[in-house]
């Protein structure tokens, strides 16, 4: 009888468990702080090919023949050899294609583009090339090919055409080519079909439809993936790739900018970096430059935000002190930073201002914010940070400086760094963090204590590495959505956040995961683009207190696994709720909405829910909507609204106000 009575208990306590009502309390008349307009943002760095080729669109790998191993990415064939007198002073290698001596041979070469071309049915291509007659007689004739050498078709071109060279002097030639088939790894072959020799430099092939239709372009679907985030800011170019492996390889900007042809070719660190992901043939052609990074910026409406070398090469590398530039020699780097914030913002009349001008784009980029240094630590970093914030106080006081607290969450690097940027009145300070599912659902409050008086932060560079899951899947991102409801509620100190890595080559990848993915053709968004795209585009104006039992809802012991944050829109009279139920189970939810007046009447809205039934569920090139956000219409009468939260699931509510 007495273990019935129980078994009868336990099934009530049960029963009255799940119907425990969460309820969320929003204070409608507490309006917070101002959300900044770059609250919710974007990292790049050419990590995972995620710009040669990935975003910038060129499809010639080594156009220029300056990779170390000149002809890497090509093959040759009958008579060809490489000079290197070219026209361009910094890419000075070019190749001399000659008669093979004998009717029946051939000359020419092939390139491979990055993990193969890969070509559209219908769409054009702009083949181009720096050229000239290298020896006596006349005109001379290449024959430029797409080819598929893989199948079994009769002929391995899929379209072609010839173009005649007719000059002794170096000039660009151009012609344009349309295949009827789509090919992933199509290759480029050129042929030559005169007995007079020429010279080739610079053999580039782009398509003619880029983002916006720039000539030296950036691919239109992935470019167009970063406009769709609707981003407050864009962070560029890295990462580590900005400070080097040593000082000479690090990311130098002013060799990034004028004519492309004569950018000189870059290592990239993330080549050699994980010898268990090796890619011999990764490096940077400074196609896509600091021109194009404010342009891209400025087209995505997005703050551009530069980061710049410190002086430091990457420590985790260097351990050697001479790696580094002594503070006392870092004159040329503060200049360099100097005359980035003139190329972006100067006068056309001033030098860097005149150069933007040449480049196409004579108003100023706007450039606000400087970011000195990625992953810096030690006290070397802010003995180096000090000179350029002097420099740059001076010269333009209203230049907005990021510190780097280094490349920890937390731990001695970081406490010690955080003092020193209040110490340097640096504006905002970069956090990095990849961390683990654990980590995530602890740091709901992470900035609810945070000193409001010393500088704002940047949430830079983050994601949630799962253990032993280290690759997209639905939970991780679910999770990033949870610590998110964290950053919004502390908008008054968290000015800026971006996920990190942006991009990655399916078949080029260093590091996962990442936001957006592709190969040759396609490219996929995953449940973490999802997350940062909801926040984005429902990110108000202004936050709301929101508490459950008089506590910010932040996954707390008894808070059942629910994060949650409140925002108002003013622009629209709309209060949008975030909620992420990390728990596995449903979870009941009320939301009371505290403080209308009569006369304000919630007259319904939209639920998006964006979950997945499994977890470890993730968006693949081969089901790229598997998770997405799904909107809902919702009806509320009064200031009162209850609902039920599916397991695992992140839900926004955005609600009317009348
Ligand atoms: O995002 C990948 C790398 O992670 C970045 O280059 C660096 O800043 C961090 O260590």
């Amino acid at each position: 009888m007495k273990k019935k009575l129980f078994a009868i208990l336990l099934l009530f306590t049960g029963i009255s468990l799940n119907a425990q009502i969460n309820e969320l309390v929003i204070e409608t008349k507490k309006t917070g702080a101002e959300i900044q307009p770059t609250m919710y943002g974007l990292f790049f760095e050419d990590i995972n090919y995620a710009a040669d080729g990935g975003l910038y669109a060129e499809l010639v790998k080594n156009r220029s023949f300056e990779f170390p191993q000149n002809f890497m990415g090509w093959k040759t064939f009958g008579n060809v050899i490489l000079k290197n007198d070219g026209p361009f002073e910094r890419n000075p290698h070019y190749v001399r294609l000659s008669d093979p001596g004998h009717e029946h041979k051939r000359t020419g070469l092939q390139n491979e583009g990055f993990f193969g071309i890969g070509i559209k049915k219908g769409e054009k291509y702009r083949f181009s090339v720096w050229a000239r007659l290298s020896g006596s007689g006349g005109a001379s004739t290449i024959l430029v090919e797409l080819i598929d050498s893989k199948s079994m078709t009769e002929r391995h071109a899929l379209t072609g055409k010839e173009l005649v060279i007719d000059s002794k002097e170096w000039k660009k030639y151009e012609l344009i080519l349309q295949s009827a088939t789509t090919e992933p790894k199509a290759q480029l072959r050129i042929f030559l079909k005169s007995k007079a020799s020429v010279d080739l430099e610079h053999i580039s092939l782009f398509p003619v439809d880029t983002w916006n239709g720039h000539a030296n372009g950036l691919r239109k679907d992935l470019a167009q993936a970063l406009a769709d985030l609707k981003p407050g800011v864009f962070r560029f170019p890295g990462g580590c790739i900005v400070e080097g492996t040593d000082l000479e390889t690090r990311y130098d900007w002013k060799k990034s900018v004028g004519p492309v042809e004569n950018r000189p070719l870059n290592e990239n660190r993330w080549h050699y970096t994980f010898p268990h992901r090796y890619f011999p043939d990764y490096y940077q052609s400074y196609g896509l430059g600091f021109y194009e990074y404010f342009l891209l910026s400025e087209e995505i409406g997005a703050t551009p935000l530069p980061v710049l070398s410190c002086g430091l090469a990457c420590q985790f590398q260097n351990d050697d002190p001479s790696a580094h530039v002594a503070v006392c020699d870092l004159d040329s780097y503060i200049q360099d930073a100097l005359d980035l914030i003139e190329f972006a913002n100067g006068n056309t009349t001033t030098k860097w201002g005149k150069l933007r001008a040449e480049m196409g784009h004579p108003a100023p980029f706007n450039l606000k914010f400087l970011a000195i240094g990625n992953e810096q630590w030690g006290t070397e970093y802010p003995e180096h940070l000090a000179p350029f914030v002097t420099a740059i106080r001076k010269t333009y006081p209203d230049v907005k400086i990021i510190g780097s607290s280094g490349p920890n969450s937390e731990g001695a690097q970081f406490d010690y760094l955080w003092p020193e940027m209040k110490r340097l009145k640096v504006d905002l300070v970069d956090e990095h963090f990849y961390r683990p599912e654990e980590w995530f659902l602890k740091q709901g409050a992470r900035y609810d204590n945070y000193d409001r008086k010393g500088p704002k932060v940047f949430a830079g560079e983050y994601a949630c590495h799962g253990r032993g899951k280290k690759w997209n899947h639905f939970n991780a991102a679910l999770l990033e959505a949870a610590f998110m409801t964290g950053l919004e509620r502390n908008a008054d100190i968290v000015h800026m956040a971006t996920y990190a890595p942006l991009f990655a080559h399916v078949e080029g990848w260093q590091w996962r995961p990442d936001m957006i993915w592709f190969d040759n053709l396609n490219s996929v968004r995953t449940a973490s683009y999802y997350v940062q795209q909801l926040y984005a585009y429902n990110k108000g104006t202004h936050t709301l207190p929101l508490t459950m039992n008089g506590q910010n809802v932040t996954g707390a012991e008894g808070q059942n696994g629910l994060f949650a944050s409140a925002v108002r829109d003013k622009n629209n009279s709309s209060y949008i709720v975030k909620i992420a139920n990390t728990s596995g189970k449903t979870q009941s939810v009320k939301l009371n909405f505290k403080g209308l007046k009569k006369n304000e009447v919630l007259s319904g809205g939209k639920r998006i829910t964006l979950r997945a039934d499994n977890p470890e569920q993730e968006n693949t090139i081969e089901t790229p909507d598997a998770v997405k956000p799904e909107e809902n219409d919702v009806a509320i009468e009064g200031h009162l609204f209850e609902t039920e939260l599916e397991p695992r699931t992140f839900v926004v509510y955005i609600l009317y106000c009348m």
